[in-house]
């Protein structure tokens, strides 16, 4: 048997306030049923000043390290999908290795916004392929909230707050990431931007009258590339996997709006209990909303051995991409 990359834990940490619709009802011109019917969302956790990304991916952590039975110091490496990290430097994921005592681990991020933890996971299996033994903590973490303009009625309402982690190892037996692909599109960047903070933009009082510092999105736009982008990743997985017909158990889209969900359901012929949601608690998190996802449904006991899972994901970039896995 070939070696293949198996999740032995996973965990997820969310801020401690959650902001309901009717509470944004008081903040901008919006109401708890446009939310809900354009979006599905229902509430959104957003992070005090204390909750930091790497305080969020720090407790994740420990609660993927735990159910795998797995000590800091025994970690390789440490990979964070983030677009909202604390600082330029030191990386999330470096603090997160400070804060774990993860003291024989490599650490790093990636930049591949609602694609990072898969990006971060399909990097992780290449890791574990050459070296079956090692052991690699996968995150995906974001405080979107502190990107997002909350006079902006068209983004703020649909994003949030979390993390999510998983610990990863090899294994001969049949069972593990079976497919990865990604994929980029940068032609398309401008439709969903946050425009300064970076270098090649300073940050002036002009460029702060614009708001090139929060999340910019020509959102029916994105929504039509995302559709076709995941239509045509989920597609080529369960090609790539002799799965055709939609042959999965369950499938964990990226959460960024129930009717994108539902689109891929009904595209796919799935039953509404293949397809996991959780949109309606935790709003968009972007690179933490797969892994939130794959937790809440592994603590659920919903991840039986030999299912067939499959995980795609569309964000900013634009990135795309997908993971089938047998559980
Ligand atoms: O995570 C990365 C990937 N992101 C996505 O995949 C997101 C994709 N896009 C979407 O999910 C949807 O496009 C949105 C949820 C962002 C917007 O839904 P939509 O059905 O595309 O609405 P729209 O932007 O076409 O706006 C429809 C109307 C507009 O009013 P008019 O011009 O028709 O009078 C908006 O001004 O809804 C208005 N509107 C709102 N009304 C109340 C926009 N935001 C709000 C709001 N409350 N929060």
């Amino acid at each position: 048997m070939p070696v293949r990359t198996i999740i032995i834990g996973t965990g997820s940490q969310v801020p401690e306030t959650a902001v309901t619709n009717k509470d944004l009802e008081a903040r901008v011109d919006t109401t708890d049923e446009w939310i809900r019917a354009r979006t599905g969302i229902q509430q959104r956790f957003i992070a005090g000043d204390h909750e930091t990304n790497s305080f969020l991916a720090t407790r994740a952590s420990l609660k993927a390290l735990e159910m795998a039975g797995v000590r800091p110091e025994k970690l390789d490496l440490i990979i964070v999908g983030t677009l909202t990290p604390d600082m330029p430097m030191p990386s999330v994921a470096c603090l997160v290795q400070k804060d774990l005592g993860a003291s024989n681990a490599g650490a790093f991020d990636i930049s591949a916004t609602c694609s990072g933890f898969l990006y971060g996971l399909s990097i992780a299996d290449k890791f574990i392929r050459t070296n079956s033994n090692m052991k690699i903590l996968v995150i995906g973490s974001e405080i979107l909230s502190k990107r997002t303009n909350w006079q902006d009625r068209t983004t703020c309402v649909l994003f949030g707050d979390g993390a999510g982690a998983a610990v990863v190892t090899g294994t001969t037996e049949d069972r593990g990431i079976l497919s990865t692909h990604l994929h980029a599109d940068g032609s398309l960047g401008d439709l969903l931007t946050i425009k300064a903070l970076g270098t090649a933009t300073p940050l002036t009082p002009e460029v702060f009258d614009k708001g090139w510092q929060y999340i910019q999105m020509q959102g029916r736009e994105v929504f039509k590339h995302a559709v076709r982008a995941l239509e045509s990743v989920v597609n080529e997985a369960l090609e790539a996997n002799g799965w055709a017909g939609g042959n999965i158990d369950i499938l964990f889209s990226h959460q960024a709006n129930m009717r994108i969900l539902d689109f891929l359901r009904e595209r796919l012929g799935l039953p509404s209990e293949k397809v996991f949601i959780n949109i309606h608690k935790y709003g968009n998190t972007s690179a933490a909303s797969i892994p939130i996802a794959l937790d809440e449904a592994n603590r659920a006991g919903q991840l039986q051995p030999g299912l067939r899972i499959l995980m795609v994901s569309f964000g900013g970039g634009f990135t795309w991409g997908s993971i089938a896995m047998r559980w």
